[in-house]
């Protein structure tokens, strides 16, 4: 069975590093131990450090020496430079020196608040896979319409985030299908149905076969976000065969997040 990854995006939260370190160290000692998955928390860019610490001191926190290997770390977003004159921003190197493997790209939250285009979205595409990083690359379109029009927009960002990156620096990219109207904190928010999110899935491959060939669309794998708990996660990996989970609200609390994880065992 291929390997699944349950990723958390803390977003803007919580308010304080202790906070940040309780809700971690609880996903630590919780975390039921999963073969072939891998568990992935990204946290605001100033927990990052502590946070790090813990994994890799082995703070003594009990049973975290021994997940040791199966929470990683990873950044919400990162700069398209390794270094330079730009301020406020965070460079692949400077995560990568926190023990930072992951990082989300292109999440819409950054999209609609911070004005990240397809063409910066692409370029950050590009140094992260350059240096190694495995990134998380969101797409997602704000509603679903009768005629299918959301399945263009889906395309147009895929292609543009895709742009000039050879073929053959794809093995870090992972796609997170995460259409806007179902993520929690949009009104009236619901998560999409693992059907649908099957023959969207099907849909970006077919994207991807033509742009990279037959090997590249099977390979890449293709994460779902958006409004999921631990009551419907697993219909997403199974019925919707999803190659993971993005997860928001549930990734705020040690119960609702394990509640995921144990949903999957
Ligand atoms: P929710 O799980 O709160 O819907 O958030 C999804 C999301 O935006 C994760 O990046």
């Amino acid at each position: 069975m291929a390997k699944k990854f349950i990723v958390a995006n803390w977003k803007m939260n919580p308010n304080s590093v202790k906070e940040a370190e309780a809700l971690f160290i609880g996903v630590c000692k919780s975390a039921p131990k999963m073969k072939n998955t891998e568990v992935v928390v990204c946290p605001p860019f100033v927990y990052l450090d502590r946070l790090s610490g813990i994994i890799h001191n082995a703070m003594p926190i009990g049973r975290q020496a021994k997940y040791k290997n199966q929470i990683n770390l990873g950044s919400q977003d990162v700069f398209w430079e390794n270094r330079g004159s730009y301020t406020g921003e965070i460079s692949p190197l400077m995560l990568k020196d926190f023990g930072v493997k992951y990082v989300i790209v292109g999440h819409s939250e950054r999209r609609k608040y911070l004005m990240a285009n397809n063409e910066i979205i692409n370029k950050k595409i590009k140094t992260a896979l350059k240096n190694n990083l495995k990134v998380f690359f969101c797409v997602g379109e704000e509603e679903r319409d009768e005629k299918g029009k959301y399945l263009k927009f889906l395309k147009e960002e895929i292609i543009e985030g895709f742009k000039k990156i050879p073929k053959d620096n794809l093995k870090n990219l992972f796609i997170v299908y995460e259409p806007i109207w179902a993520i929690s904190s949009n009104k009236g928010a619901a998560a999409d149905t693992p059907r649908n999110f099957l023959e969207t899935s099907i849909y970006i491959r077919k994207i991807l076969f033509f742009r990279f060939g037959r090997k590249v669309a099977h390979k890449v794998p293709i994460l779902y976000g958006g409004s999921v708990d631990g009551k419907n996660a697993r219909g997403f990996l199974e019925e919707g065969r999803a190659d993971g989970i993005l997860a928001g609200r549930a990734g705020l609390k040690v119960k609702s997040f394990v509640d995921i994880l144990k949903s999957l065992k």
